[in-house]
């Protein structure tokens, strides 16, 4: 289905947001188009009170520059309040149990929990207690957030997303788990180039399989060519730090203009930040004419204040 042929209805009827796969197309139109209509109101200062009243507990697990920011932000632009709880901070740290930490968050008047760095089983098990709508934030396998803002981002470059083609570089981590539930899901190709050894997890690839054209390769070359969109992340995530044999596995797999050159001649370079010039990308891609990743970070703002704003619209 074309996004552009979709009529949005600024709806939608699950409780969570946990991860792409679990959304319809539908879905993820309603998400984006939100998000254009909330941008748009935003570039000329006239941010509707839709959470006005409301409560977000942003219950975090490691640190953040963007998911922190942009939610913080994002609340009160639309008029609501917000809790920032460190997990190491609350009693999860002593080992409570997640099934009384989100039956009680659900008692104290809080509209939604925005949950980071929990593993994907974890964050389950908090939507599953909780009577609040429960929005992952960022797991082990999925960065589901990060990708719709990414997906917008396309949208408004490219002016479409049916029949194009996105290659990403580098590790097959939860960026790119979603990635390949996001891309195949709104029509577009998505080739991931990784060394053996750390491509995309087997059941994620034959799910994204399910839905479109899913190319798993460790040769750069064959992912980028043709491609509308290169993508890439950090080859280190946050508990991986002293994983040497990671990084030189993954040296090879860095985005440079070389590896821009075989994509289109349009293709715009996306990272969703924070990169490290010289190691996954170089200096002159990521600060050059093809890079986007300021619109594509600025996005998350606007992805996040969709996703609370129909998350814990009442009407839903
Ligand atoms: N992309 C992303 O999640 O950024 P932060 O780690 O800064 O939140």
């Amino acid at each position: 289905m074309d996004i552009d042929k979709y009529s949005p209805k600024y709806r939608l009827h699950q409780k969570d947001l946990l991860c792409l796969a679990e959304l319809t197309t539908e879905e993820i139109f309603e998400l984006l188009y939100t998000a254009r209509a909330l941008k748009k109101r935003f570039r000329v200062g006239e941010n509707k009170p839709m959470l006005r009243g409301k409560t977000v507990a942003l219950l975090f697990g490691n640190a953040s520059t963007r998911t922190r920011i942009t939610f913080e932000m994002g609340i009160r632009q639309l008029g609501g309040s917000y809790l920032f709880l460190p997990k190491n901070e609350t009693q999860l740290a002593r080992g409570e149990s997640i099934k009384d930490t989100a039956v009680m968050l659900g008692r104290y008047g809080i509209s939604a929990l925005v949950l980071r760095a929990f593993t994907m089983a974890q964050t389950e098990e908090f939507a599953r207690h909780s009577a609040i709508p429960v929005i992952n934030g960022i797991s082990d396998e999925a960065h589901p957030l990060q990708v719709l803002s990414d997906l917008f981002t396309v949208w408004e470059q490219k002016g479409r997303l049916d029949s194009l083609k996105l290659a990403y570089i580098g590790d097959g981590n939860n960026v790119a788990n979603s990635l390949i539930m996001g891309c195949t899901k709104v029509n577009m190709d998505v080739a991931i180039a990784s060394p053996h050894g750390y491509s995309p997890s087997q059941s994620i690839v034959e799910r994204g399989m399910q839905f479109g054209n899913v190319l798993i390769t460790d040769d750069i070359a064959e992912a980028v060519r043709g491609a509308d969109v290169v993508y890439t992340d950090v080859f280190i995530s946050m508990s991986e730090e002293n994983d040497k044999e990671k990084k030189k596995k993954l040296a090879r797999y860095r985005v440079t203009q070389d590896v821009m050159a075989l994509a289109k001649p349009d293709a715009v370079f996306m990272h969703c930040m924070p990169a490290h010039r010289g190691e996954e990308v170089s200096a002159e891609v990521i600060d050059g004419r093809q890079s986007i990743v300021y619109d594509q970070a600025e996005n998350r703002l606007h992805i996040n204040k969709a996703a609370l704003a129909l998350l814990t619209d009442r009407r839903r």
